[in-house]
């Protein structure tokens, strides 16, 4: 088991089941990918080989740059003329970069891909490819190698519409896409021979899979009743020691345990604020006071001059509500307020609701703006938003209880409360 493989010096494909060949490549000197996610090593795109008895199947490919070494590992195991199969478990650009080439040189090989896939496929073959020939295929549907059975598991939305994972039956080998991957690249190859790679693991869980996570749970659950002797992700190392673990780690990072801690009937309502001169900040505790007075909804409030983003997106994902307060600077709001808000591409925030409030000199537009970033969000935004010139007086002190107490009865379900009434149009 901790034999290394030298995959760096040998263009090699690298058995690990009887009959199962890695064929990918290494790109050790990668340092973002997608511009938006960070590696410090590099990765992977890994890209296997089946031999049945009656012909063999290429489980994706590399990407375009690394054509070469994807070909010479393949010709060094099978001939073109053997292969019956080409499976794409998604067709993103790292894994599908080698396809035009290898069907023109295995052009009888039968491609197999997703329903969702298709109009991909075709976006990605033109103009070139002239006519091909495709199967879509869902769960459940089989590919036969004769003493070989591949089995499909459509799962959706890991991480694009088109993804889906493949069941190598005899061998219990998950060929699971970029379920279960990582941006970690070490020639050692094996989760039993790489370095320690765990936090790249839950990097790209939380960068890649996080938004999905009720479509991580659907997988899970077709994933977790196989008999799992490997998972072969197209990242990262091969998952060959204890590889349920990582189906685990899935499945503990993809549930909330908010209601454990809040219990099942309780709603959190968080408040973010930044304040200037101590207004934003006088609106955010009265607010806060109000919305604490509904029964069932547990308030939380917090100053972002004082946190952290990464744990501030944590705290949003397990939220019902966000209120976010702002001053407006140079007809703005403030640039942590931004900051957080444009972190929140990786949170899934259907259903959960949304409003703004603060304090202003002059024109006032944070409000709005922020509304506005709510909305393209997905938020809803039940109340419209509070906005209060200068220093707030009695009378708007209770304006903003009478915010903070509405919004929370929304969040409990108290529809009396669910009127809108735009304060900022009394100033
Ligand atoms: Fe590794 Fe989504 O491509």
């Amino acid at each position: 088991m901790n034999a290394e493989v030298d995959v760096m010096r040998h263009r090699d494909a690298v058995e690990f089941a009887d009959g199962v060949f890695w064929i990918g490549a290494l790109d050790p000197h990668l340092r973002s990918f997608d511009i938006i996610l960070r590696s410090a090593n590099g990765t992977s795109y890994n890209a296997y080989l089946v031999r049945g008895s009656t012909g063999a199947a290429i489980i994706d490919t590399v990407k375009e740059r690394f054509s070469e070494e994807f070909f010479a590992r393949l010709e060094s195991e099978v001939d073109y003329r053997d292969i019956k199969a080409i499976v794409l478990n998604h067709l993103e650009p790292d894994h599908t970069g080698a396809l035009p080439e290898l069907m023109q040189r295995a052009p009888q090989a039968k491609l197999y891909i997703s329903q969702r896939a298709t109009s991909m496929l075709k976006a990605l073959l033109k103009p070139s490819a002239g006519d091909f020939a495709y199967t879509t295929v869902n769960t459940g549907a089989r590919v036969s190698l004769g003493d070989r059975t591949l089995r499909f598991l459509h799962t959706p939305f890991l991480h694009w519409p088109d993804t889906q994972c493949t069941y190598l039956e005899e061998a219990g080998v998950l060929f699971s896409g970029d379920v279960f991957g990582c941006h970690f690249c070490d020639k050692r190859l094996f989760n039993d021979c790489v370095g320690d790679f765990r936090f790249s693991f839950d990097y790209y869980y939380a960068h890649i899979m996080r938004p999905f996570k009720s479509h991580v749970m659907d997988a899970l659950q077709m994933i977790e009743p196989l008999q799992l002797r490997q998972i072969a992700p197209a990242h990262g190392p091969i998952l060959r020691e204890r590889p349920r673990r990582y189906v685990t780690r899935y499945r503990e990072l993809s549930t909330s345990n908010l209601a454990d801690r809040l219990g099942n009937e309780e709603r959190s309502l968080v408040i973010f604020y930044m304040s200037a001169y101590g207004n934003t900040a006088r609106m955010a505790e009265e607010i806060a006071q109000g919305a604490g007075g509904v029964a069932g909804v547990r308030v939380s409030l917090y100053d972002l001059e004082g946190g952290e983003i990464d744990s501030f997106v944590d705290l949003i994902e397990e939220a019902d509500a966000l209120l976010f307060g702002s001053p407006t600077i140079n007809g703005d709001a403030v640039k942590p307020v931004w900051d957080l808000l444009s972190s929140l591409a990786v949170v899934d925030l259907k259903g959960k609701l949304g409003g703004a409030f603060g304090s202003y000199g002059w024109s006032g537009e944070a409000v709005r703006m922020i509304e506005d970033r709510m909305r393209g969000l997905k938020l809803q935004i039940p109340q419209a938003g509070l906005r209060i010139k200068l220093i707030p007086t009695q009378d708007e002190l209770e304006a903003c209880r009478s915010y903070g107490r509405d919004v929370a009865a929304a969040l409990s379900g108290d529809t009396d409360a669910n009127r809108i009434i735009d304060f900022a149009d009394l100033n």
